[in-house]
């Protein structure tokens, strides 16, 4: 039996999110159903609604940072039962069988992961719907436990903007002799300073927004880079270990490739696409510098950062909203004006 549920869709590109009622799948013998309570609002959501990727098919409902109560379990569920608090992130199944599954990297699935939203389920090929909506079905694989004792509201964005700021760190093997820095300070970076600062790192922030300084040093910036100041990006040549850069539009990279150490690593996972202008491969080839990508992260690496957010009484800082206001939080999103993720009450879903 399909079930009906209400949501909050664009229609097309050029359109605002509205109402929008819509059928899920049918949750099969290890599959877990969800009562949505919260769901973060991240770039790529405005992203996807305005098709800035290509490729959004039409309805599309979004959202990947999601917290809820479980209503239902199949029976093959064994790692959940129903009231319990838990999280699904930016996938719901991947193929379970490739080499980047077998290691715990499914978002790198040969087969292509299932996303949440603006996908298609393995089996039935029905459209996949995100978290913008009351309830979501997932397979038990990719939900999540959530720690006992955090703010669930704050942790629904560790889902995708607190993973996707872990999963570097951790690959690139960031501890306390570290030095980081963070490129843009929005929902993604204010989580990479938490983190890295959480995991013993020296961190700095490069910014556009020098009235964001006090903010960035609350969330665990030691040093503030104003990046458009070149006195203070030469200030900082050969000193960084790894830069996230969290910019989500086509942007220079040529100013920060100096600033990192011998054998140094910027990691974009911000913008998608073609970088302009040209690349200056000095810097690079005389430090033995890289420039690398790095998508969201595993199940067991998202269970990881859940985990140490719950040691470290981490959460991510954030606003409120009421599923009415979805528009205008993108308006804002788009001004960096959002300290530091918008968070919808999805109570608010069915008000009149
Ligand atoms: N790789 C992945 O797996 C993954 C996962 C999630 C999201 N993403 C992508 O990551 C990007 C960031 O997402 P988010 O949710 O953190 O966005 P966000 O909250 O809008 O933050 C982006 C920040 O980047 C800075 N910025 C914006 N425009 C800029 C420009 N033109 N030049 C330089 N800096 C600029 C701003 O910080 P300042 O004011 O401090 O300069 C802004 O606050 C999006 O493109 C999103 O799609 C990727
Ligand atoms: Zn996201
Ligand atoms: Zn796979």
């Amino acid at each position: 039996m399909t079930m009906d549920v209400l949501g909050y869709a664009a229609k097309s590109a050029a359109d605002a999110l509205v109402p929008h009622s819509f059928v899920r799948r049918d949750p099969r013998a290890d599959d877990v159903v969800i009562e949505i309570l919260y769901c973060g609002v991240c770039h790529s959501d405005l992203h996807t609604a305005r098709n800035d990727w290509g490729g959004t098919e039409y309805p599309v409902v979004p959202g990947h940072e999601i917290i809820g109560r479980v209503v239902s379990v199949g029976p093959e569920v064994t790692r959940f039962k129903p009231g319990d608090q838990v999280g699904v992130g930016c996938m719901v199944d991947s193929c379970q069988q490739c080499a980047p599954c077998n290691q715990g990297l499914e978002q790198y699935c040969e087969e292509t992961a299932t996303f949440t939203y603006n996908s298609h389920d393995r089996y039935d090929q029905m459209p996949t719907f995100g978290g913008y909506s009351e309830r979501i079905v997932a397979s038990e694989k990719f939900v999540l436990k959530v720690p006992d004792g955090l703010d669930l509201k704050g942790v629904a964005p560790l889902l995708c903007a607190g993973i996707t700021s872990w999963s570097p760190l951790r690959h690139w093997n960031v501890g306390q002799d570290s030095h980081v820095a963070v490129i843009g300070l929005g929902g993604l970076g204010h989580m990479a300073l938490k983190l890295a600062k959480a995991l013993g790192a020296n961190v700095t922030l490069f910014t556009r927004s020098p009235s964001k300084e006090e903010d960035a040093r609350r969330l665990g910036a030691d040093s503030i880079v104003i990046s458009t100041d070149e006195a203070q990006m030469a200030a900082v040549k050969g000193r960084f270990d790894l830069i996230i850069d969290t910019v989500p539009t086509e942007h220079d990279l040529n100013p920060y490739l100096p600033t990192l150490s011998l054998s140094g690593t910027l990691v974009l996972v911000g913008f998608l696409g073609g970088l302009v202008p040209t690349l200056n491969t000095v810097p690079l080839i005389m430090g033995r510098k890289s420039i690398a990508g790095s998508l969201i992260g595993g199940i067991a690496e998202t269970q990881e950062m859940l985990d140490f957010c719950g040691e470290h009484g981490i959460t991510s800082d954030i606003e409120v909203i009421e599923i009415q206001d979805i528009n205008e939080a993108y308006e804002r999103m788009l001004k960096s004006d959002v300290k530091y993720r918008f968070v919808i009450d999805m109570a608010s879903l069915t008000k009149n």
